[in-house]
């Protein structure tokens, strides 16, 4: 980002008139020589005005709360915005072009920056569109109805800009080509895409309910479409990446929850478009959600600049566990303090909050454990005191907690450790020192003649804590996930049969979940699967087969080849199960119990729905 001179600032500055800015947020009316209205804070509900902006000076002041400042002050302490990002803000409210660093780069940064516009404008205009269709609806159309059966009353749906995009093929296309918008740039956004044939676009979300993907700076990235109905597929229509749009990089709801995250001086983040919304409507306004793609550095990064504090309320189901699992390495590494709040009975915090109302689940967040106490318990669920279980149980810690910012905290997580699973604190701080060692010789001997010379060069390690290992999964489970991503109708079966209840390894249901994420992230597309499933997995050696077309093309082969991985992970689940009721029988000796439950999941096992 450039740096602007006094002079630039300055210019910016006086082409924003104060009044006009704050009267975006808040209603002034005259009083004296200045205008007073209600104090826009979140942090600050008043009843009686006691906010005043005063024209001459271009400054604001609250009597109640005692912010002031002026507009840049403002919209760093409203929105959340950077000193750059503010002065960038209002130069394009002005209409005042930045500056450019240096002649010889700047005709291209300027045509970058120029596309880059367009581009903005046509997600601008695509947002409009969407938001009449929706509003010119009808009250009995499916779209109104949906949501208002979801209890979206129409002020959030105002809020959050949610439109709908008509049946029609041809509706939106039709509208760009007529304003004589450049149409291969808005295919690049994924609005629209070229017929086989040529010649003509056609429309890429139809009759879907459309939620914008907005920046706390106000601009349009990009779109998440919803079915109406469950029988339609996939669930959710995501914009593909482009210039304005990057998924690792961008959370949803920012834009309007960025001056409550300040206010209450935590972030709640949750998985779903949906979840927000209906988070936001209930009261809960502090929240942004990720958008059901893994949670990433870049992520961290951003909620770091709003507040340290986080609380992950990810879905109640496992995937929505594991999810909690993964950012667990990401958020320790970026310092940030977490949290994490498991909802019960596999609810997500859309139907928690309906059904239990704002004020229990405020409660079960003030409850909320630190994210490496919730892991830890995690580890400990069936943990029966056994020695070889302590072992276990430290391997998956040692890694977590070497990616602890703050070595005062991994100070207190080590007496936990020591306190839960009943070991000797000074014994376990040796073992722990052991396996840094360990570990940093083992990462060193991993890295390739390239990476150590980077390595030594910056001084950083390049291997990537945010990949999945998959060493430890079985052959079969790396049979099916090479399957799944060489044919889609293998992978929408595995959906259906709920592939997941017979992956038995760790790594193995984490591949397989992550398949899943990245396969509903861009299900139209599914070529780009494969490699986007290799870049967050390591080694990919292991799940570069489904690349040979040949090896699973031959159909009589490829069924096979399932029904016989299905069965042996199937029998080795069941295996799992006898081995676990065989210890309770030990531990509690009631033997009857444990015998009508095997007994049942054997009947479950038979019930399964035939290959
Ligand atoms: P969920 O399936 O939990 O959806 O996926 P949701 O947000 O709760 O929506 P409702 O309540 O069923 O309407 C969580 C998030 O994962 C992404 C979306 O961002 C979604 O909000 N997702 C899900 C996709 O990108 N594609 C899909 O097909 C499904
Ligand atoms: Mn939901």
């Amino acid at each position: 980002m450039a740096r602007y001179t006094q002079d630039f600032i300055d210019k910016v500055i006086e082409a924003n008139n104060l009044v006009d800015l704050i009267s975006q947020y808040t209603q002034l009316k005259p009083s004296g020589s200045n205008l007073m209205g209600l104090c826009p804070f979140p942090s600050h509900k008043e009843k009686t005005p006691s906010f005043s902006v005063s024209p001459q000076k271009q400054f604001y002041h609250c009597f109640g709360c005692k912010k002031g400042g002026g507009a840049v002050h403002f919209l760093q302490d409203y929105n959340g915005m950077s000193f750059p990002e503010a002065i960038e803000f209002l130069a394009n409210r002005a209409s005042i072009a930045l500056p450019v660093e240096n002649k010889a780069q700047s005709s291209m940064e300027d045509q970058e920056r120029q596309r880059k516009k367009y581009l903005e404008k046509i997600n601008e205009l695509a947002r409009n569109f969407y938001v009449k269709n929706f509003e010119n609806l009808s009250k009995e159309h499916p779209a109104k109805v949906y949501l208002k059966d979801r209890g979206i009353t129409a002020e959030t749906i105002e809020l959050f800009q949610i439109g709908y995009a008509p049946e029609s093929w041809s509706s939106f296309s039709e509208l760009l080509a007529q304003k004589k918008v450049n149409l291969p740039m808005a295919q690049d956004l994924g609005l629209i895409k070229l017929k086989s044939g040529g010649g003509s676009y056609f429309d890429i979300f139809r009759n879907r309910i459309l939620f914008p993907i907005i920046s706390p700076m106000g601009k349009t990235l990009g779109f998440g479409g919803r079915v109406l109905s469950k029988e339609d597929q996939p669930k959710y229509l995501n914009s593909p990446e482009s210039i304005l749009f990057h998924k690792s990089k961008t959370l949803y709801g920012l834009h309007e929850t960025a001056k409550h995250i300040l206010a209450e001086g935590y972030t709640l983040v949750v998985e779903g478009y949906m979840d927000l919304v209906s988070l936001y409507q209930s009261g809960v306004q502090n929240v942004v959600a990720n958008l059901g793609t893994a949670f990433t550095a870049d992520h961290a990064k951003l909620l770091r600049k709003y507040s340290k504090n986080v609380v992950l309320l990810f879905d109640g189901d496992s995937a929505g566990q594991m999810a909690t699992e993964r950012a667990l390495p990401i958020l320790l590494r970026e310092g940030l303090s977490a949290k994490a709040l498991t909802l019960p009975d596999n609810l997500d915090p859309d139907d928690f909050v309906k059904k239990y109302g704002k004020d229990e689940l405020l409660k079960r967040i003030s409850e909320a454990k630190d994210v490496f106490l919730w892991f830890l318990q995690k580890c400990l669920k069936s943990f029966q005191g056994n020695a070889t279980e302590k072992v276990q149980i430290l391997d998956q810690i040692f890694p977590v907690l070497d990616e602890v910012a703050d070595y005062r905290l991994v100070n207190f997580y080590l007496a936990d450790v020591a306190y839960y699973l009943e070991m000797d604190k000074k014994w376990l701080e040796r073992a722990y020192i052991a396996f840094r060692k360990n570990d940093s010789n083992k990462k060193e001997q991993n890295l390739t003649v390239q990476e150590r010379e980077r390595v030594q060069n910056t001084g950083e390690n390049t291997s990537d804590i945010s990949k999945l290992d998959i060493k430890t999964a079985l052959p079969e489970e790396i049979e099916l996930a090479n399957l799944v991503l060489a044919r889609e109708d293998y992978l929408k079966k595995s959906l259906e049969l709920n592939l997941h209840s017979v992956f038995v390894t760790e790594s193995g249901k984490k591949m397989l979940q992550l398949i899943i994420d990245e396969y509903r992230q861009d299900s139209n597309d599914f070529a780009r699967l494969g490699p986007s499933v290799l870049a967050k997995i390591s080694p990919i050696s292991l799940l570069t087969k489904h690349m040979d077309v040949s090896f699973y093309g031959d159909a009589e082969k490829a069924s096979k080849l399932f029904q016989l991985c299905f069965q042996k992970l199937n029998k080795e689940v069941m295996k799992q199960k006898i081995r676990g009721f065989r210890q309770d029988l030990k531990v509690d000796g009631s033997s009857e119990d444990a015998l009508k439950n095997m007994q049942s999941i054997f009947k479950k096992q038979n019930n399964k729905k035939e290959l």
